[in-house]
């Protein structure tokens, strides 16, 4: 089965979606790691950001390795790396080359072969997994998720004023949706989740029951013959 998460930074995707794939048992697939991972390789091969030939060539030669917890780009461990501004800025360069898009896509479809996943991004319930049993879409508003950020931040000891975190993030948003190819936008049969007041467990709690029920259904329909 495959369960896709997508929805704009700081709705707080990645967590939700590592903790559903560990309670059900489910693999888990961060696809913003693998652009984040082509993003940092090109930085540090120092292909230009204005080269789309050689981005599409560094992205088909690399290696990337999701694994649960660590992310690894030919060999090397970059799970911290990849988190950094200078990444995080960056990655719009290499997000909005159609080839590479295809290029991860591909690996994304080969990961989830045969295999029960959770997989979260912004354009796997629309375009990478078109066909996926259970599908959300986990926003909130962009002040919720300023506020979410700041306090992230302020408690890790690096404040960031609420302003500069909401403009980069308004500016974020607006990237992802306008891409040409792999825009953020909900899948049409997609449950949308707004998180503004809801608690994590809220969330969890209603995830898992929508997947749980889609699990049962699709075993009853395989267990009744002639259906
Ligand atoms: O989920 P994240 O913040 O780590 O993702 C970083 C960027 O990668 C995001 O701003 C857009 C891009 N991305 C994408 O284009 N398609 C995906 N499936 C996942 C991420």
């Amino acid at each position: 089965m495959i369960v896709t998460i997508d929805g704009p930074a700081g709705a707080g995707k990645s967590s939700i979606a590592r903790e559903v794939a560990a309670t059900l048992g489910f693999i888990f697939l961060d696809t913003g790691a693998m652009y984040r991972a082509i993003t940092l390789g090109a930085i540090r091969k120092q292909i230009e950001f204005s080269d789309p030939a050689g981005l599409i060539a560094h992205a088909k030669a690399s290696r990337i390795q999701c694994l649960s917890d660590r992310i690894i780009l030919d060999d090397d461990d970059i799970t911290r790396e990849i988190r950094t501004p200078v990444v995080t800025d960056s990655i719009k360069h290499v997000a909005n080359i159609n080839e590479i898009r295809d290029v991860l896509s591909q690996q994304q479809r080969e990961i989830a072969l045969s295999q029960n996943i959770v997989t979260e991004g912004r354009d796997q319930g629309t375009e990478v997994f078109p066909d996926a049993e259970c599908k959300f879409f986990l926003t909130a508003s962009p002040e919720e998720r300023a506020k979410r950020r700041y306090q992230q931040l302020a408690e890790s000891g690096r404040p960031i004023p609420l302003e500069q975190i909401r403009a980069t993030q308004d500016q974020r948003d607006a990237e992802d949706r306008e891409r040409p190819q792999g825009a953020l936008r909900p899948a049409e049969d997609s449950v949308i989740i707004n998180s503004d007041d809801m608690s994590r467990d809220e969330v969890m709690e209603l995830i898992l029951t929508t997947v749980r029920k889609q699990i049962e259904s699709v075993t009853l329909h395989r267990s009744t013959p002639g259906t």
